[in-house]
């Protein structure tokens, strides 16, 4: 039997799609360390000012859990209460998403790059990619937790108070648990944070050595002081300073 012409035979083909520049953006490797680079940095700023409205814990139960307040009301009176919170929960979910979505592919298409598969039986990451993957599935089960613990009450010891931020933060660091789960999370993170920065660092585009080595030591400081604040707090209520 006798093909049909060229022209008809292509034209049973569904047509597809037409890239576009963002369609090849996102999916360039370069595209998805860009969104991971971002999104992680989202991530870091909201921590920086995480950390330092912890340190507020140290001046008592009236400071912070004014505090505490203020963040629902922050923007008033030209947003209405907890609307910049809302704000900010969104830009922070968005960013958890399209860090979590691309981490995933990115290590996907790393597994399938690799021309190891008859060397060894499975195909390895490298011990960078894994200790990346481990601290951040620790964080993500990390943050549920600490939701449910002192911003819905859900998982929290002992009655959780709305509105007294300072009396939940004792009651958690009262328990041998609370203190381990927050311990070991907090060391994840700065691990997280220091190769993470690192290597948000060299996709947005390092320049020259100075500035590398520059970029090394603000990875390093960032972790350091992030570890050490979230874990003040505490050591702070294990020691009885904060109770
Ligand atoms: C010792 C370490 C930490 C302490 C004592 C702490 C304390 C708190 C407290 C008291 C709240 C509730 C604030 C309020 O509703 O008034 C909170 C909320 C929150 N924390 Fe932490 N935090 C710690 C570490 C972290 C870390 C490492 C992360 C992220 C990786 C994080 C992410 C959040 C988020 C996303 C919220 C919810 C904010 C909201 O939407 O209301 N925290 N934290």
């Amino acid at each position: 039997m006798a093909l049909a012409p060229t022209r008809e035979r292509t034209a049973a083909r569904p047509p597809s799609p037409a890239p576009t520049p963002s369609r090849g953006f996102w999916s360039s490797t370069l595209g998805k360390k860009t969104v991971m680079a971002v999104s992680g940095l989202i991530m870091l700023g909201y921590l920086v000012a995480h950390v330092a409205g912890n340190l507020k814990v140290f001046f008592g139960p009236e400071e912070f859990n004014a505090y505490g307040h203020w963040l629902r009301v922050m923007g008033a009176p030209v947003l209405h209460h907890h609307w910049a919170l809302w704000i900010v929960r969104t830009v922070l979910l968005a960013a958890v998403v399209a860090h979590a979505v691309s981490a995933y592919q990115l290590s996907r298409r790393d597994l399938k790059a690799r021309p190891t598969a008859y060397v060894h039986r499975r195909r390895r990451a490298s011990y960078a990619t894994r200790t990346m993957r481990w601290g951040g599935i620790i964080l993500a089960l990390f943050i549920v937790w600490h939701l449910l613990d002192l911003t819905t009450g859900t998982a929290h010891p002992g009655g959780f108070e709305e509105g007294k931020p300072y009396q939940n933060v004792v009651d958690t660091f009262s328990t041998w648990y609370g203190n381990a789960v927050y311990i070991v999370a907090m060391l994840a993170l700065g691990l997280h944070v220091r190769h993470g920065f690192w290597s948000a660092a060299q996709t947005l585009g390092v320049g020259n050595a100075r500035r590398e080595r520059l970029l090394r030591t603000l990875a390093d400081t960032l972790a350091l002081v992030l570890t050490a604040g979230f874990v003040s707090v505490p050591v702070a209520v294990m020691t009885g300073v904060v109770s």
